[in-house]
């Protein structure tokens, strides 16, 4: 590495900003131990994430957090390998949506598809899948669970090209079929890495490099399937193409098995060699502003009451430009408001620390930032704001009341709270009245963290009352007045930006409406991965 150690160009270059995407399931958990453990950032794996029955739950700010066995919160781990410092973004990890799932993925300059080998392309991958081919993030695949029986890796490839439009580039190949697996054939130099598992899975496997004459010899008929199968990659050009790479086009793919630690070694390698360091960012008016600009970061999380311990609002934020130096006054875009940041955090699994220094890729926590919204840029000296953060196409919707009248003004100052973290969003209307407003949410376990959160923090019980909507769709006054009255439809008022939202309670009323009135604004909203 050139350069001075504070030269933000070096830095920056170094890093390696990323999350996993995957379904409940393929192994994001054990994948990350894996991937921490192996680079030797944590002594033992299973000591960052691990779920209810496993050692050490990172994770422990809300019963129904742990009741349920979930990790809501997210956190950063960051690990050297090789020279390079990995910023690992955890996206929390459940069967249901959250947009907390989503943001992570706006601050991230790649990601991990991780499949299960048996299983393939599964709902939740394919939606966040969506929302990194939205913003261009770089996808590298691993293909989990190789150890157990599963589907032919030709089959998986083709899958990932005909029902996601990537090309599919292997960079290793296994030998011998999921659930006999032999070994890994590195497709650019052809050697072969055989593995022998260690009792208990949860240390490292026994790697161990074999000649290709010998290993032709051991491994017998799973070897000449492997070559032939190689010898038809090479035939139909299964090369990476970085460009193709870098613009969302084609996936690195890897084989293994996290548990036993298969191949994890060769994801980190591509993460250090393919996945894009940080660089210029675009902001709303398109301009690019380099790394080496002067200090701007955005901010893609918010999120109360964490953990126990930690009882605070903590605003996670992306460095974008520049070196951040904890004490140092930004400026909130939003308000031309300084904002001091003497109390500049690190958040690794549940552990928090001060943090003195970041660079870009990296990831600040800064605790009780009032006034911190998701999407919020923050910068020194040249001002700049970043685009956005999009709010997702709810899917679920209920009305929100105050079980004990007398606590209207808590409830009202909880519900701001929640819809300013983008919790849930929260809609109204003069007809429903602010003691009952819509919450509306991608995926309905956040009505759950309303309804705890409401209870615990602010003191102000709620029920919620499901409302029978599935689809959400921006409009403006004139459409509005047109949908109203309508059934199946109702038009509400997005509390954070006064938006005009329609809900309809299916998909096929949406269609019903932009047939017989053509000219209404009836505009989808950043969909992820919902077919309407
Ligand atoms: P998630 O975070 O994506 O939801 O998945 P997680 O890592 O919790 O893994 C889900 C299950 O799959 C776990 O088993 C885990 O041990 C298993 N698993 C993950 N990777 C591999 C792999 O490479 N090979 C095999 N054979 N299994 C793997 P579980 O029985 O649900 O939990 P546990 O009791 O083992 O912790």
């Amino acid at each position: 590495m050139t350069g001075r150690p504070d030269d933000v160009v070096a830095q920056a270059a170094r890093r390696r900003t990323f999350a996993v995407i995957s379904h409940p399931d393929a192994g994001k958990s054990t994948l990350t131990e894996a991937l921490a453990l192996h680079a030797a950032a944590i002594e033992e794996a299973g000591a960052v994430h691990g779920k209810s029955g496993r050692r050490g739950v990172a994770s422990d700010w809300m019963d129904i957090e742990r009741s349920r066995g979930i990790s809501i919160t997210s956190s950063v781990l960051r690990f050297e390998y090789g020279g390079a410092l990995l910023n690992l973004l955890d996206t929390p990890g459940h069967a249901d949506f959250s947009e907390d799932t989503y943001r992570v993925l706006a601050a991230v300059d790649a990601a991990i598809m991780l499949l299960d080998s048996a299983k393939g392309l599964e709902a939740q991958t394919l939606k966040l899948f969506d929302v990194c081919r939205h913003r261009g993030v770089p996808v590298i695949t691993f293909v989990n669970k190789w150890d157990r029986p599963g589907r032919e890796p030709l089959e998986l490839l083709d899958e990932v090209e005909q029902r996601i439009g990537l090309r599919p580039a292997p960079l290793n190949w296994p030998v011998g079929v999921a659930g006999d697996f032999r070994g890994l054939i590195d497709r650019a130099s052809g050697a072969y890495t055989r593995f022998r598992r260690t009792p208990g899975g949860a240390t490292r496997a026994i790697a161990e490099r074999v000649p290709a004459g010998r290993a032709a010899a051991e491994e017998g008929e799973a070897w000449e399937a492997a070559t032939e199968e190689l010898g038809l990659l090479e035939a139909i050009g299964a090369e990476l193409d970085m460009d193709a790479f870098g613009a969302g086009l084609c996936t690195p793919v890897l084989f293994g098995a996290a548990l036993p630690n298969f191949g994890v070694e060769a994801l980190l390698e591509a993460v250090r060699e393919l996945a894009p360091a940080p660089s210029a960012r675009a902001d709303a008016e398109g301009a690019r502003r380099p790394v080496d600009a002067p200090f701007s970061g955005q901010v893609f999380k918010v999120q109360a009451g964490m953990d126990r311990a930690h009882r605070d609002r903590l605003a996670f934020i992306r460095v974008c430009s520049g070196r951040f130096e904890r004490g140092m006054a930004l400026t909130h875009a939003p308000t031309r408001r300084p904002l001091a940041t003497k109390y500049a955090q690190t958040v690794f699994g549940r552990d928090r620390s001060t943090l003195d220094t970041a660079y870009p890729g990296d990831v600040i926590g800064l605790p009780n930032a009032s006034g911190l919204t998701v999407g919020d840029t923050l910068y020194v000296r040249t001002p700049v704001a970043f685009p956005p953060i999009p709010a997702f196409a709810p899917e679920h919707f209920a009305v929100v009341r105050a079980t004990d009248n007398g606590r209207a003004k808590q409830f009202r100052r909880g519900i701001d709270q929640l819809d300013g973290e983008g919790v849930v969003q929260v809609l109204r209307s003069d007809l429903r009245g602010d003691q009952a407003p819509v919450l509306a949410a991608v995926g309905p376990l956040q009505f759950d963290v309303v309804t705890a959160r409401m209870a615990e923090e602010f003191n102000a019980p709620v029920e919620l009352t499901r409302l029978d909507y599935t689809t959400a769709r921006v409009t403006d006054k004139e459409s509005a007045e047109a949908l109203n009255g309508r059934r199946g439809v109702e038009v509400l008022t997005r509390s954070l930006d006064g938006s005009l939202i329609a809900v309809f309670a299916d998909k096929w009323r949406v269609r019903a409406v932009e047939r017989e009135h053509p000219g209404l604004t009836l505009t989808p909203m950043l969909a992820a991965g919902v077919t309407d």
